[in-house]
């Protein structure tokens, strides 16, 4: 089979879901390859219309011209993140080092060092019945390759990459690049080999003088996407606007939000809680509730539940059920990012609904630990554990 190569046009940067057509699950397990933070409604609804689970969310570098929703496939679909050692995303639940496989029901993905665009990428490996197919990123383009003048590239190190490792696969091996900025969709190892503007039949020397020669701009997003992406995309750094009737002593206020009343922190959710203005919802899963931790007084309604973190059907009637209309209701999930999905969902019920900004763990420090930095129970709002 094939992968289903999904397009951002914004960024002309390919996604690619990958999956174990003859899994006998009934939510056949996937691997979705760089996938685009503006793009993650349509990915669910991939997910949602090819009967999949979503087993790893993978990166082929930190991009600097987008930012990923690896975090967020993380919070909504339960897949695991998985990124190249070399690439300093500390957030990624699995640290890939050359040949690694990644497994995805009877399929598995390998992962091939293939530095020079960065000197942490990686391309991946598909081997299925029909043929192989190699994922290059930013490594090896239709035609071309990605540039090597930013984020510890080295041409040198990428004309290795290229004439080493990727164009020692047969020739027959298809070729799916991270990016076409003129809507071809894939190559062969075999036509790149004859055909790269870039590097066939170029000397080393040839090339890291041509590459050394594209004075490219500076890619628009650069600043933004390298710092966000090294956290899997998940970001809490947003400057938020200040409202009139709210306490200005509190560190951060409601951020009006799309698709729902806002974002808040975890000190004005405990305050509305308390006053009553407000009720307070947790949409963890009855697990976590339990070894975690969960706030006195707050209505459990899960989002998502084991086995395989699928949708609580019950949302809309345990939530109409428990909570008065006149009411505010702030939701509090792990780490701020599975509530926005059940804020949004209750603001089309009609409530005036808001997200707790780092939910009650707070995000991952750089070694992927939680509960140190941010979130309800880091700030020393109430909590017990069962
Ligand atoms: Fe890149």
């Amino acid at each position: 089979m094939k992968p289903i190569q999904l397009f951002d046009a914004a960024s002309s940067t390919y996604t690619y879901l990958l999956f174990d057509e003859n899994s006998p699950e009934r939510l056949r397990p996937a691997v979705i390859i760089d996938p685009v933070d503006e793009q993650l409604e349509r990915d669910l609804a991939a997910l949602r219309h090819y009967g999949l689970q979503l087993v790893w969310a993978v990166e082929t570098h930190a991009h600097a011209d987008h930012i990923t929703s690896a975090g967020l496939l993380a919070e909504h679909a339960g897949a695991k993140t998985a990124a190249p050692s070399g690439c300093g995303i500390h957030t990624a639940a699995m640290q890939l080092q050359h040949g690694d496989a990644l497994a995805f029901g009877g399929e598995s993905l390998t992962a091939l060092h293939t530095p020079g665009h960065t000197s942490g990428s990686m391309s991946f490996l598909w081997n299925t019945r029909e043929g192989q197919h190699v994922f290059t990123g930013d490594t090896l383009l239709i035609g071309g390759c990605g540039r090597t003048d930013f984020q510890s590239g080295s041409a040198e190190a990428l004309y290795n990459s290229i004439t080493q490792v990727l164009f020692e696969l047969p020739d027959d091996t298809i070729v799916w690049p991270g990016h076409d900025y003129q809507g071809k969709t894939d190559s062969t190892i075999g036509t790149e080999k004859s055909q790269n503007l870039r590097i066939a039949g170029k000397s080393l020397e040839e090339f890291t003088q041509l590459m050394g020669q594209l004075n490219l701009p500076k890619p628009n997003r650069i600043d933004e996407a390298v710092p966000a992406n090294q956290s899997s995309g998940i970001r809490h750094d947003m400057v938020l606007e200040a409202d009139d009737d709210m306490d200005p002593s509190l560190p951060m206020h409601a951020r009006h939000a799309e698709g729902y009343a806002g974002d808040i922190a975890p000190r004005l959710a405990n305050q509305w809680g308390q006053s009553g203005a407000g009720v307070l919802v947790d949409v963890r899963t009855d697990a976590e509730r339990e070894w975690v931790g969960f706030v006195p007084g707050a209505v459990a309604i899960a989002w998502k539940q084991w086995p395989g973190m699928a949708l609580n059907p019950a949302f809309d009637e345990q939530l109409l059920a428990r909570v008065p209309k006149d009411k505010k209701v702030m939701f509090l999930c792990r780490s701020g990012v599975r509530s926005i999905p059940a804020a949004k969902r209750a603001s089309e019920l009609g409530f005036e609904a808001y997200n707790i900004l780092e939910g009650f763990e707070g995000d991952p420090d750089e070694n992927a630990h939680r509960g140190v930095c941010g979130g309800w129970r880091f700030m020393g709002l109430p909590w017990r554990q069962s």
